[in-house]
């Protein structure tokens, strides 16, 4: 849906897909924010992970949220792969009518019509303060682990627009942490994702202000 056809039909709310690989401590951020009120007109409309047993389904299904499975198909080669999986969200975004796309620690790599059909519309968060530590094969403890390899004296979070590339699109915003002495991946990790749960929702609404304008 074009930004001017949103504007026209001035919704009540914003339905919200949300896309999760694992723990899905973001999607909670944004279903306790969404519970308390903080979450304007936004609303989780679906949640679909990638991967079976992702406890962020489990965290969904317990807010009754409704969710689904889009698994990558192992019998595809990797760009086919990544492209028949972005089709696949598409589609399900299309018919659930969806207006924006969070992903909350997805780690599959959109491509495809997904990203001109959502333009604008789908934000990533990421787990270092980018341009720094970004792209294919950066994600999750990977990240903290190059990042205390490079003796960083800080790092952080940082909520953007998905675009072709991989941690390449505009930046929405970004939150700062100290690396500390005695650091290793766990803990900076758990200092950056207390600051995650603030920027995904800080963001979430963000979008949800400009579209529903
Ligand atoms: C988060 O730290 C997020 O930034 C990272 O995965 C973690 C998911 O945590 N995402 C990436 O690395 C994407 N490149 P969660 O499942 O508890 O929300």
């Amino acid at each position: 849906m074009s930004k001017q056809s949103l504007s026209q039909t001035r919704k009540d709310s914003l339905n919200i897909l949300v896309l999760a690989s694992g723990n899905g401590s973001n999607l909670q951020a944004l279903i306790d924010a969404e519970r308390a009120g903080r979450l304007d007109r936004g609303r989780i409309g679906m949640v679909i992970a990638d991967r079976e047993g992702a406890y962020a389904l489990t965290r969904a299904q317990n807010a009754g949220i409704k969710t689904l499975t889009e698994k990558p198909d192992p019998k595809l080669p990797g760009a086919m792969r990544r492209r028949d999986l972005s089709d696949r969200m598409l589609a399900r975004a299309r018919t659930g009518g969806m207006d924006f796309i969070i992903l909350a620690g997805f780690l599959s790599i959109l491509e495809g019509d997904i990203i001109e059909a959502y333009r604008g519309r789908i934000i990533n968060l990421h787990p270092s303060l980018l341009p720094k530590y970004g792209g294919k094969g950066m994600y999750g403890e990977k990240v903290h682990q190059a990042v205390l390899a490079a003796g960083e004296k800080e790092s952080g979070c940082t909520v953007h627009l998905v675009d072709e590339g991989t941690d390449t699109g505009p930046i929405l915003l970004q939150r700062r942490v100290p690396v500390l002495e005695g650091d290793d991946s766990e803990s900076l990790a758990a200092r950056i994702h207390a600051e995650e749960h603030k920027a995904i929702v800080e963001a979430a609404l963000m979008m949800i202000k400009s579209l529903a304008n």
